[in-house]
């Protein structure tokens, strides 16, 4: 690199590199890190490791021009971006030891004025830890240094756009580090800057996705309504949504994802005795697929005792939602799993058109599956489905709104 680096990004996944390729269209020198050596040696060829329309591109242009070198270290810098996973653990519990990892790896580069942002999704709180942990192993930098947390809200297959046209939330431990981070997403942000509190912008990363949470387990609960009472719930909501102030989603299968299924813990972890809205939503879209599973499971029987035979079942999508490849903690993957009991037999199709193949099942096209199975459970409501025509003869369980949208 010709000349001193202005950012290292800790952490080149899915919100990381791309962030890096945008940093250095604005001409700025990054250094991105990650504990992967795959990862570093990908990218230092100028080629990506994960699917990201456009980005591949970006990266090998910045790397070829010498503005993005990935490592597995960090070196000095003036603005240092943490991008690391934040899963949580068994129990439910964030786990931040990534964000710990990162913050401790940068300790000892760190100098005045230097800016230091989180933008993995944390923990209320997570920002002020990191804070001591820096101030206990350099107190000499208390109050000259900025720090600031600004989540992320990017949607995959469109990050490329987003990460320049989304508003963004910005909190730092004070105003000065605010308005420090402000002027840094200024170099590349197009979309509104709001800035608050580490605190109020941690909380608000949690919030947006909690919110889809409940929204999301109010539909499910409907559907289980609607079925007990015999309504139609596609009907009903399509209705309901024609008052100029009501706006109910659609039910599905459960929630799946790595935000949406995840983000409400990191607000229970904290506040359980508050939150009860939110621990309820939890429940009821960790139920719906219980709850298809025994749908499902009656449906097989009344066929057997029916027909005396197996009933050959056709399962539509295994993705967490429509039209995309990632089966992250994707409830159609679990109900598929508790009604197979693990083991696809001959009379078991599964059909999933966005990815080529499984490890753990074999993939059958969604013409033979609608052609061979007696039953055809509709999981997810990829394009692909919406074409399907009520064949009079299959017996139909539809719990993603297929037929009806
Ligand atoms: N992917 C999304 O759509 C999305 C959207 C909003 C928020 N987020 C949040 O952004 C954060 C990052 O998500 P992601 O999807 O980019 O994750 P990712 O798993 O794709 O990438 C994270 C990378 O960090 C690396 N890493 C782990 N520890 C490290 C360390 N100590 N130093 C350097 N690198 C390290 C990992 O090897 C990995 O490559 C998470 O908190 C996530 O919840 C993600």
């Amino acid at each position: 690199m010709s000349r001193k680096t202005d950012v290292v990004i800790l952490g080149m996944g899915y919100i990381g590199l791309p962030t890096a390729a945008l940093l250095t269209e604005s001409k700025l020198f990054v250094h991105g890190v990650d504990i992967d050596p795959k990862i570093v040696s990908t990218i230092n060829k100028g080629r990506i490791h994960i699917a990201e329309p456009g980005l591949e591109q970006a990266i090998s242009k910045a790397v070829a021009g010498g503005y993005l070198k990935a490592s597995l270290f960090p070196i000095e810098a003036n603005t240092y971006l943490i991008v690391v996973p934040t899963p949580f653990k068994e129990n439910n519990e964030p786990d931040i030891s990534f964000v710990e990892a990162a913050t401790r790896s940068i300790i000892p580069l760190l100098k005045n004025n230097d800016l230091f942002i989180i933008e993995s999704t944390s923990p209320v709180g997570t920002t002020d830890k990191m804070m001591e942990l820096i101030y206990d192993e350099r107190p000499e930098l208390v109050n000259k240094i900025f720090m600031a947390y600004c989540p992320e809200r990017v949607l995959p297959g469109n990050v490329m756009q987003e990460l320049i046209c989304n508003d963004r939330v910005i909190g730092g431990i004070n105003q000065a580090s605010t308005d420090r981070a402000i002027s840094f997403y200024q170099k590349f942000v197009k979309g509104g800057l709001h800035s608050t509190t580490a605190k109020t912008a941690e909380m608000c990363k949690l919030v947006e996705n909690s919110s889809r949470d409940v929204q999301i387990a109010f539909a499910n609960e409907l559907s289980l309504i609607c079925h007990k009472s015999g309504i139609d719930v596609w009907e009903l909501i399509e209705l309901a949504n024609k008052h100029p102030r009501v706006n109910i989603l659609f039910p599905a299968c459960g929630v799946g994802g790595h935000c949406i299924a995840v983000d409400p813990y990191f607000i229970l972890s904290d506040y359980n005795k508050e939150a009860k809205l939110i621990k309820t939503a939890r429940q009821v879209n960790n139920f719906k697929p219980l709850w298809c599973v025994e749908r499902i499971n009656n449906q097989r029987l009344e066929f057997k005792i029916e027909k005396g035979a197996e009933a050959k079942i056709a399962f539509m999508g295994l993705a967490f939602k429509p039209n995309i490849d990632d089966l992250r903690g994707s409830p159609a993957v679990k109900i598929i799993h508790a009604v197979l009991n693990g083991e696809q037999s001959k009379s078991h199709f599964i059909v999933e058109p966005n990815i080529d193949r499984h490890p753990d099942y074999k993939l059958t096209s969604y013409e033979e599956a609608t052609q061979k199975a007696d039953i055809l459970v509709f999981l997810v409501a990829h394009d692909e489905f919406m074409t399907f025509g009520h064949a009079k003869e299959k017996i139909i369980l539809d719990f993603c709104g297929v037929l009806s949208k």
